[in-house]
């Protein structure tokens, strides 16, 4: 695990984006799995401030979902489908024939996580994921309890989700499950970055560096991983 801890978000941002460039630099052509989310806010503007600025050049990547909610889709205000839109791969100009996104609204959901599984496994390895965590440990969807020898599937969703994910949504919804990424996805990855921020997540930060790997708390699973990127603010990082 490369832990590293940096003075504010910006600096945080700053520097998750630029591990990301120097990914996408070393592999134009790469599959990433780039979360929603809170947190990844400010390192996506810095990725597309730095594809402007003509410093790396997404055009020819590959994007897989990482989760969304079930009964969401593109048109609905707090789906992870439209906030990657808004926030990524519009800014960035990225064609629709290069992502593959899991839809919440599938009529059959175990069908959908096999089309995503399908999909990474041949444009895969996934060179980079980018994750947040969840105040319960998770990652993506997979909430605590997940396997870590799963791929995709269809998650229930955790009571602490259900309740801190209603920060995301304009109306009230009844969410009970999602889509998400599995772990072994993750640890076939090449390279895992995780990012926390806040006083807010201090607690799993410390949960989560001090605990051997446990499917009780999911982010654990990432020290499995050779090339695992914990990159914490001073806040996040304050229980350390
Ligand atoms: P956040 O979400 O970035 O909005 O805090 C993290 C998560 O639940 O994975």
């Amino acid at each position: 695990m490369d832990l590293r801890i940096y003075s504010d978000y910006k600096e945080l941002s700053k520097e998750a984006a630029k591990l990301i460039m120097n990914v996408v630099n070393a592999n134009p052509t790469g599959l990433l799995c780039l979360a929603a989310g809170h947190t990844p806010v400010g390192i996506y503007k810095c990725l597309v401030d730095f594809a402007r600025e003509g410093k790396v050049d997404f055009s020819r990547c590959k994007f897989v979902s990482l989760d969304e909610w079930v009964g969401l889709g593109m048109q609905d205000e707090g789906s992870c489908i439209k906030f990657m839109h808004d926030n990524l791969f519009n800014p960035l100009g990225i064609l629709e024939s290069n992502i593959a996104f899991f839809n919440g609204q599938a009529s059959d959901l175990e069908l959908e996580c096999k089309r995503i599984d399908e999909f990474v496994f041949k444009n895969g390895p996934i060179d980079v994921v980018l994750l947040g965590i969840g105040i319960n440990g998770h990652i993506g969807f997979n909430e605590p309890g997940s396997a870590f020898d799963a791929y995709s599937h269809v998650a229930i969703l955790d009571e602490i989700t259900k309740e801190v994910g209603k920060k995301y949504f304009p109306v009230q919804r009844q969410l009970e499950k999602g889509l998400t990424l599995g772990i072994k996805h993750f640890l076939e990855a090449r390279n895992v970055i995780l990012v926390a921020s806040g006083a807010g997540k201090a607690e799993i930060i410390k949960k989560t560096v001090e605990s051997p790997p446990d499917t009780s708390l999911p982010a654990t699973a990432l020290k499995l991983h050779n090339n695992f990127y914990l990159l914490l603010d001073k806040e996040a990082a304050s229980l350390l």
